[in-house]
């Protein structure tokens, strides 16, 4: 059991360098199953994600190599074995191997997969989209079977614009026949980077990032090469640390356009943003204006942002509204937020938040991976010392985070017990 020993209350100066995305590297890496040629993956983030996946990568016969921040595959010899509970209970990203088996193998086996428990997160538009191209998929007590003889291009449209179900369909279709298009498709910027690894390799994918997205099957793909673009949640988690306790705090490597939700809102909280090329500087005003937040798909405001930015608002001096709309169990922080001082009142998915409250240090548990954020940065800010138990959590999608906070002037240990 790992946890965090945080002693509140350092103001931050320097800089903190953003990694790869998690939500891109965790689709690119299965992706790659599609191809027999080699591929590389550039910028990759040293996250416990990762490195479950290229264990799961291995038990299907990649040869995978990961030094320097790059991932080097060769899947030539890999073979559609089961995925297992062990791994597929860890990291919910692994239904990405679906759509990857099936368009490579036409079978696929695996057991249902997990992640944090931050809603019901059925899978239902990727199992239906699959069946609709052909697959048929049978549902057992202990996972999914799933084989097709011809997979086939058709139009499919999701009620509701989903991250993983657009990715997955957009892996499953590239080695269709006809071509696939995908209508009410997510558009955040992790499917534009998921597009381009599989482009690179010869599929024939246009409009990614888009809401229509058209995939005309190929019959066989070559080498892969990508780099990750940068994770703009890491970006927007630091951002937010860097309003609250930031002298002269700058995130470098982001991309501004894929946070100019945060950005705005900081900036209706009274916070200085400047935006030079890919570095964002920030520092700590002395008042912070309420801001209300409703998290949405991209471009709005991001729901993996949403429980750091809730920690955000109790240091702002009123009444900010708070409301998260794509997940049912997102506000199980709230309660580890009160105990440490802050005015907080729940409702089913929204609350409201009252400040400024002054926080401090507290035994709390990081519920999920962002509900770990939020805690932190309530501990960063908090008066004394607060304990982040089931810290595993935050570091399934932070890479190097003790590091990168402590170079800039924070006090944070972590401890393996
Ligand atoms: N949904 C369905 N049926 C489906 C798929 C989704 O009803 O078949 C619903 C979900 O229940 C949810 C909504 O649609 O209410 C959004 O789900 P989506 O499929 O977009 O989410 P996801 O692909 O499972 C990814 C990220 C999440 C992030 C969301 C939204 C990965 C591995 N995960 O999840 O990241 O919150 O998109 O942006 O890419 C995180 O990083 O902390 C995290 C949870």
């Amino acid at each position: 059991m790992k946890k965090l020993v945080i002693e509140g209350k350092r103001s931050l100066k320097g800089e903190v360098h953003i990694s790869g995305a998690k939500n891109s590297v965790v689709a690119l890496i299965p992706a790659s199953i599609l191809t027999r040629g080699k591929c590389v993956i550039k910028n990759v983030p040293d996250i416990s994600d990762v490195r479950t996946l290229i264990s799961m990568m291995k038990e299907l016969g990649s040869k995978i190599t990961f030094d320097k921040e790059i991932l080097t595959i060769d899947n030539s010899e890999v073979k559609p074995k089961r995925i297992n509970e062990e791994y597929a209970s860890k990291i919910r990203a692994s239904y990405y191997f679906m759509g990857s088996l099936l368009g490579r193998y036409h079978h696929a086996e695996m057991s249902f997969p997990g992640g944090c428990v931050i809603g019901s997160r059925p899978i239902d538009f990727h199992i239906n989209s699959f069946k609709k191209m052909g697959a048929h998929i049978e549902e057992k007590l202990d996972g999914f079977v799933m084989d097709v003889d011809v997979f086939k291009g058709i139009d499919i449209f999701f009620d509701f614009p989903s991250v993983g179900a657009t990715i997955n369909v957009m892996i499953a279709s590239v080695l269709a026949k006809g071509t696939t298009r995908i209508v009410n498709a997510a558009r955040e910027p992790e499917i534009e980077n998921v597009a381009d690894f599989l482009n690179s390799m010869g599929a024939h994918i246009k409009g990614a990032g888009g809401g229509t997205i058209t995939i005309e099957g190929v019959e066989e793909l070559g080498d892969g090469e990508v780099e990750v673009i940068p994770d703009r949640i890491e970006a927007g988690t630091y951002l937010i640390i860097g309003s609250l306790l930031g002298t002269d705090f700058k995130v470098t490597g982001v991309v501004e356009e894929h946070l100019i939700s945060l950005i705005s809102k900081l900036k209706d909280a009274g916070v200085p943003v400047k935006v030079t090329g890919k570095t964002i500087r920030v520092s700590r005003p002395k008042h912070l204006k309420p801001v209300n937040i409703k998290t949405t798909v991209y471009p709005g405001f991001p729901t993996d942002l949403g429980q750091p930015m809730s920690t955000f608002l109790t240091q702002c001096e009123g009444m900010s509204l708070f409301e998260e709309t794509i997940y049912e169990n997102r506000l199980r922080h709230i309660p580890h937020l009160n105990n440490m001082g802050a005015d907080i009142k729940a409702f089913d998915k929204s609350a409201i938040i009252n400040g400024k409250t002054d926080l401090v240090g507290r035994k709390v548990k990081a519920t999920d991976l962002r509900a770990g954020a939020s805690m932190l940065v309530a501990g960063m800010i908090a008066d004394g010392t607060t304990i982040i138990y089931n810290i595993e959590h935050l570091l399934r999608g932070y890479e190097r985070i003790v590091s990168k906070l402590n170079n800039v002037g924070a006090n944070i240990e972590l401890i393996d017990e």
